[in-house]
């Protein structure tokens, strides 16, 4: 049996000292220029102890990829000096420091970037944020542009000390558009079939290799993050998924990262339900990289449960914001300890910056606040 203190080996070079990460977390608290402010520093600073790896916020690697307002950049060299301070503060008690990359696509917020500068894969408008544009489609020559916008971020996060990066393709953003076939209604080389739809993603991971290659040495962890299936009737399914992650694989991505509703009971869309979605992972990667999963692991023995079915490392989002001692308090099995709401007396010793507890206030019951 697995055990969530227990070393983990991500890659023959390195090695987790724990299974337990920091999942991303968006502080729409970036300073007003999109470099990494204060407040966010103090954020990460207070968690960054006991877990194995954090995995920062998305940070966008286009200027029109914008998801959620104050949200970090890595778009130009000028956030290098940023990310260098956030890298460095994550990593002062030994914990891996993974920059989450992502280009927003249908889900670039048009109050931000303007209407018109939206795009995706189709034109084809999400249902995941209220108002959003119709996406323009992108053109092959914009496709090729954004391909190397990723690459240019992993040299930024790597020239900032980042020990890796994780790719956004979860959550309805532009390498998720591209593999959906609801969202992609191409019918050039980026669309059609499963070896078309894969294209844009596999090439993405293909650059940001060919970038770790030659700025970092071989320790450098490239993760991906999916979402395995869609709700849509001709969304995409965890087979189409599947064969997404074996292609990865081969082209040696480091871990693989399921962003579930919950880790532990959740199953894929039509299938007969014997498998949950970690389970039906795990036998698909069969060891071959290490499997993270998000989702409602909200106390130790969750996770254990996440192990047991199949999981090699967990992601905790929600745990980690609300209890600084998230993990202390685990190991020692105080889990009936561990603090699973918030309240406004407790912002200033839980570092939530303002833009966070702005956005837990205005959502509904995201968070329990006591
Ligand atoms: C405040 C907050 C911000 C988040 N921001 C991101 C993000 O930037 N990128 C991402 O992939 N997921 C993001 N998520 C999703 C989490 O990484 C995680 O998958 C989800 O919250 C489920 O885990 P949990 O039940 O432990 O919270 C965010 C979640 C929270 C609570």
């Amino acid at each position: 049996m697995k055990n969530l203190f227990e070393k983990v080996a991500l890659n023959d070079k390195v090695t987790l000292p724990n299974r337990i990460v920091m999942a991303p977390t968006t502080t729409w608290s970036s300073n007003s220029d999109l470099t990494v402010s204060n407040q966010e520093l103090a954020y990460y600073q207070a968690r960054a102890h006991d877990i194995s790896m954090l995995i920062t916020a998305c940070a966008h690697v286009s200027a029109n990829g914008i998801g959620f307002t104050d949200e970090i950049g890595v778009y130009d060299d000028r956030f290098i000096p940023g990310l260098t301070k956030l890298a460095k503060t994550i990593k002062h008690n030994g914990v891996k420091a993974v920059l989450q990359i992502n280009h927003a696509g249908n889900k670039a917020l048009p109050e931000l970037i303007g209407a018109d500068n939206v795009v995706s894969v189709s034109q084809i408008k999400t249902d995941m944020i209220p108002n959003p544009a119709v996406p323009r489609e992108l053109t092959d020559e914009e496709i090729q542009q954004i391909i190397r916008d990723f690459g240019e971020a992993t040299r930024r996060a790597i020239q900032a000390g980042f020990d890796g990066i994780e790719l956004h393709g979860a959550h309805g953003f532009l390498i998720q558009n591209f593999l959906s076939p609801h969202f992609n209604q191409r019918n050039d080389k980026w669309g059609g079939s499963l070896t078309k739809r894969m294209r844009f993603g596999l090439a993405v991971f293909d650059e940001v290799k060919r970038v770790a290659n030659k700025y970092a040495d071989g320790s450098f962890i490239i993760g991906w993050r999916l979402s395995p299936d869609e709700h849509y009737a001709d969304g995409l399914r965890i087979n189409d998924t599947k064969v997404m992650v074996d292609e990865l694989i081969k082209r040696g991505v480091t871990y693989v990262h399921a962003s579930l509703t919950n880790a532990v009971t959740a199953v894929p869309r039509d299938t007969d339900g014997k498998q949950t979605y970690v389970e039906s992972l795990a036998a698909e990667i069969n060891g071959r990289v290490p499997l993270m999963v998000a989702g409602m692991l909200q106390t130790g023995i969750d996770a254990q449960k996440a192990l047991d079915c199949g999981a090699d490392l967990v992601a905790i989002a929600h745990g980690l914001v609300t209890d600084l001692d998230w993990v202390k308090k685990v190991r020692s099995g105080k889990n009936d300890q561990l603090h699973l709401s918030i309240s406004q007396d407790e912002l200033r010793q839980l570092y939530i910056p303002d833009g966070l507890w702005t956005t837990i206030q205005n959502s509904g019951s995201w968070f329990e606040i006591k």
